[in-house]
């Protein structure tokens, strides 16, 4: 089939790189001149794993172009993804603005029926908004005989894991109006064996938000649980363990560390509440949510800051800067928190990131900061260790050696990456999350 992307963010990018290498032509659009211009020259905008390859091997076989040029891509295409990215605002409200121009610009340009199908993560309603904007608009040409649907099919990838999970659904969610759109988007999808959730526009808006609301409830629920294990002397890990082999709860999920973060889970938790206050509902069950979750990254901080008794000019080492693994994404990541906290109470900084240093310098610049070559540059002459991002090298790790080198042998885990009866064998000074 012909599919424009709108958007080539790690949404659409991915998206479109997967769709075409299914066998679709794939026209990726982003009005962003420099990074259509980059990924004509395969250079990508973002790390995920396994995406360069896809990119490279779809171009050369002549199943996926990118284009700033909206208009061609609209003329050509039966089926077009929105995937631009819906920003907080101030209030967490997420921003339309994005959604509004694209749906502007689709009905400046279309010639034909076109469905348009929304992949950004948007609040309850926004489709009945693109559908109104695409009526004005058509109208406002003197094409309002012209035939268009649209849908809503929201995403559920992970970053670092994104071509895995589009690959590989536990389901696909389609929201539709119309025969016409159902069959469309159902002779996309047939090639993934899952079942296909056909619901309404709304429904389909309002499973992507439950479902990432969903999940980060259940991560603030572990963690506010393991603050009680930590009370009490018992593991957190092994009551997780024990709840979560019951199958109506699942296992994953439920690793209690120092919060959740990322572009996903803050800003849609933040935009659920809203769109619901907005309708009259009360969401506190999210608000105190987000409010276990930001205090997560202070109690940890005050773990720090109580094992080292006086924070100004000791050296700690910070392993992991991304807000997890298999990626360099630093929006909502501990480790800025985390690390500016520390350099204000006067520490020097050592840190090692696989991916997110260069990000990373550009956002914390301070001479008491230091990028090192990796974990055991980090640990060198440290009085203190910390575990930000579960990254597997850091998991691989010769603790022994970690202990020689540091200045004094103290690791405190927000991951909970280690044994702690292992730690203690060796005689490593060990703080982690519930245990
Ligand atoms: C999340 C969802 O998992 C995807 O399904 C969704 O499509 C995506 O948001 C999105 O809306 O685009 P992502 O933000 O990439 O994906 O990251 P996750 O793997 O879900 O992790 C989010 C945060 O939760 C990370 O900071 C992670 O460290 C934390 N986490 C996760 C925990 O603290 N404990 C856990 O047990 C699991």
């Amino acid at each position: 089939m012909k599919i424009t992307i709108i958007g080539t963010g790690y949404v659409g990018l991915v998206t479109g790189t997967c769709f075409a290498e299914l066998g679709n032509k794939v026209t990726c659009v982003d009005n962003n001149k420099k990074k259509i211009a980059d990924l004509k020259k395969l250079i990508m905008p973002i790390y995920e794993p396994g995406l360069e390859d896809l990119v490279r091997r779809n171009v050369k076989e002549g199943r996926l172009l990118f284009t700033s040029s909206i208009k061609q891509a609209v003329k050509e295409s039966e089926i077009i993804f929105i995937c631009v990215s819906t920003p907080p605002k101030d209030d967490g409200e997420a921003d339309l603005t994005s959604v509004e121009n694209v749906a502007r610009s689709i009905a400046l340009n279309m010639s034909s029926y076109c469905l348009i199908v929304d992949k950004s993560t948007v609040p309850v309603e926004t489709g009945e908004w693109v559908k109104h904007t695409i009526k004005v608009n058509l109208k406002d040409r003197g094409k309002k005989n012209l035939k268009f649907d649209v849908a809503s099919s929201p995403e559920f990838l992970r970053e670092g894991q994104a071509i895995y999970d589009f690959m590989h659904p536990d389901r696909i969610v389609i929201g539709v109006e119309t025969k016409r759109a159902e069959e469309l988007l159902s002779k996309l999808y047939k090639p993934f064996k899952v079942p296909i959730v056909v619901t309404d526009i709304k429904s389909a808006e309002l499973i992507k938000h439950a479902s990432n609301s969903f999940l980060a409830m259940k991560i603030s629920f572990i963690n506010v649980v393991s603050r009680l294990c930590e009370k009490v002397g018992a593991d957190i890990t092994k009551v997780a363990r024990g709840v979560g082999l019951d199958k109506r709860i699942g296992k994953s999920f439920l690793d209690a560390g120092i919060g959740y973060g990322g572009s996903c889970f803050p800003k849609d938790v933040d935009a659920f509440i809203k769109i619901a206050e907005k309708h009259g509902c009360d969401l506190s069950i999210l608000t105190e949510t987000r409010r276990i979750n930001s205090d997560q990254v202070r109690l940890f901080i005050k773990k720090i800051e109580d094992s080292l008794w006086i924070v100004k000019d000791k050296v700690i080492g910070v392993l992991g800067l991304s807000f997890k693994p298999g990626t360099d994404d630093l929006r909502n990541a501990a480790s800025l928190k985390i690390i500016e906290r520390l350099l204000s109470e006067g520490a020097c900084i050592k840190t090692f990131d696989p991916q997110a240093m260069p990000k990373a310098g550009e956002i914390i610049k301070s001479s008491r900061l230091k990028f090192s070559k990796g974990v055991y540059d980090v640990a060198k002459g440290c009085d203190c260790l910390v575990i930000v991002t579960e990254w597997d090298e850091f998991k691989a790790m010769d603790l022994e050696r970690i202990k020689k080198i540091m200045k004094q042998p103290l690791i405190i885990d927000g991951r909970n990456i280690f044994d702690p009866e292992y730690m203690k064998k060796i005689g490593i000074k060990y703080l982690s999350i519930g245990r």
